[in-house]
C-alpha cells in the first residue's frame, strides 16, 4: 500500500508464460521509460538512507537489473557503485558465491577489493524472487568484510518467499506482489 507502491505497480508490465509457461514476468522496463516514476523510485529507494542519519558508503548492484537501479541509487546517494557480477566479467582478482537455480546453479563474483572491511554497503536489485540471488549477494560482500545494511528492491514477489529465506538480512521493497493491499 501507499503512493510509491502503487506508482511502481502502474509501471510494470505484466508478460504471461516468460521465461516459461506458467510464469508472469513482472517487467520492469515501463518503469525505466518513464523519467519522473524512475526518479520517484529512486529518491524513494535514498529516503530512508538519508533520513536515517546512518552512514553509507557505497551501493551493491547485482547484474543485469540491479545495476540499473544500483547505478542511479549511488548517484542519487553521492556513494560509489559496486558491481556483482555474473561470473567470468570481472578482470581483477575476485571472490565467488554460487547458489541453487531452479534449474542447475549461478556463480557471482565481485572484485576482492571492491569494499574496505567495515565499509557499510547497501545492496539493491529489481525484483526479489526466492531470495537466492540476493543471499548469495549479501553474503558474498559478507565475505569480503563488508557490512550490508539492508537489501532494498523494486519489487519483491512474496508468494516465492525471499524474504523469509532471508533470514535475518533486513529487506525493503518498494512493491509487494501477493502482499497486503494487492488483491
Ligand atoms: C532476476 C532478478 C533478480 C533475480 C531474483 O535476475 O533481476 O536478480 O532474478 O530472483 P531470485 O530472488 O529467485 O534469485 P536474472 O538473473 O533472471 O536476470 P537479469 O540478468 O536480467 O537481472
Ligand atoms: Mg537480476
Amino acid at each position: 500500500p501507499g503512493a510509491i507502491s502503487d506508482l511502481v505497480e502502474s509501471r510494470l508490465r505484466d508478460v504471461a508464460d516468460f521465461p516459461k509457461p506458467g510464469v508472469v514476468f513482472k517487467d520492469i522496463t515501463p518503469l525505466l521509460g518513464d523519467p519522473a516514476a524512475f526518479g520517484e523510485v529512486v529518491r524513494a529507494l535514498a529516503a530512508r538512507h538519508t533520513e536515517s542519519g546512518s552512514r553509507l558508503d557505497s551501493v551493491a548492484g547485482v547484474e543485469a537489473r540491479g545495476f540499473i537501479i544500483g547505478a542511479a541509487l549511488a548517484h542519487e546517494l553521492g556513494v560509489g557503485f559496486v558491481p556483482v557480477r555474473k561470473a567470468g566479467k570481472l578482470p581483477g582478482e575476485t571472490v565467488q558465491r554460487t547458489y541453487d537455480l531452479e534449474y542447475g546453479s549461478a556463480t557471482i563474483e565481485v572484485h576482492a577489493d571492491a569494499v574496505e572491511p567495515g565499509e557499510r554497503v547497501l545492496l539493491v536489485d529489481d525484483v526479489l524472487a526466492t531470495g537466492g540471488t540476493a543471499i548469495a549477494a549479501w553474503d558474498l560482500l559478507d565475505d569480503c568484510g563488508a557490512e550490508v545494511v539492508e537489501f532494498a528492491t523494486v519489487v519483491e514477489l512474496a508468494f516465492l518467499g525471499g524474504r523469509e529465506a532471508m533470514g535475518a538480512r533486513p529487506v525493503h521493497s518498494l512493491h509487494v506482489v501477493g502482499g497486503p493491499g494487492d488483491a
